[in-house]
């Protein structure tokens, strides 16, 4: 039973939301534009408010879904796992040749259903540093930052390896990013200029 819960939450997380939107309602592929990312930040610039919105929304809930699998089936687990799973298929999504978005919307519907107080933590954190540094990369970096530094305060927390895996694999896929604001190339939040990937 885990694993077939290990597999639904991937299957869930590897919905290709911003993609679908793109193609269906715009007829483009997201990961042609912008800074070339299947995710609600891309889908802002690129194809604007409503439909950034309803990528987050849809992101955010692939996350709570696959999070609440162990209460919906009855099973014992720590709802975290599948949440991360879900994490993992939004950004290696089988249903999108493995190219996916980074990881932020669906930990945050993860993080919604196993830890609400460890929810608004981490993104009032999220939201506060983009609003400092106008770079929406550094806010999503923030979240594997303050993950791992409640998970270390956390006396006896077993999720320590867990959330330092997270933060590397998010700045594996923020890699791109890091590379572009080295180079003075990373758009802020309200720039019109785009990097490409
Ligand atoms: O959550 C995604 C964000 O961290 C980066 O998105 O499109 O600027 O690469 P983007």
């Amino acid at each position: 039973m885990t694993l077939f819960i290990s597999i639904l939450a991937y299957v869930i997380g590897s919905f290709p939301t911003a993609l679908i939107v793109g193609r269906v309602f715009f007829n483009i592929d997201i990961r042609e534009h912008g800074s070339n990312n299947p995710g609600a930040t891309n889908t802002l610039r690129v194809l604007g408010k409503r439909a950034a919105i309803f990528v987050l929304l849809v992101d955010v809930g692939k996350g709570a879904l696959a999070a609440s699998l162990p209460f919906l089936f009855h099973i014992d687990m720590n709802p975290l796992y599948p949440g991360l799973i879900a994490v993992i298929g939004h950004c290696f999504p089988v249903f999108a040749g493995f190219r996916g978005g980074k990881a932020i919307a669906t930990t945050a519907g993860a993080l919604l259903v196993t830890n609400i107080w460890l929810f608004f933590i981490t993104y009032i954190t999220f939201i506060l540093v983009i609003m400092i540094t106008k770079y929406v990369f550094f806010g999503s970096i923030s979240v594997g930052i303050v993950l791992l530094l409640y998970s270390i305060m956390e006396a006896g927390s077993e999720n320590d390896i867990l959330f330092i895996i997270f933060l590397l694999l998010l700045i594996f896929l923020h890699r791109t990013n890091i590379r572009n604001f080295i180079n003075h190339q990373e758009p802020k939040i309200n720039d019109k200029n785009l990097a490409k990937d």
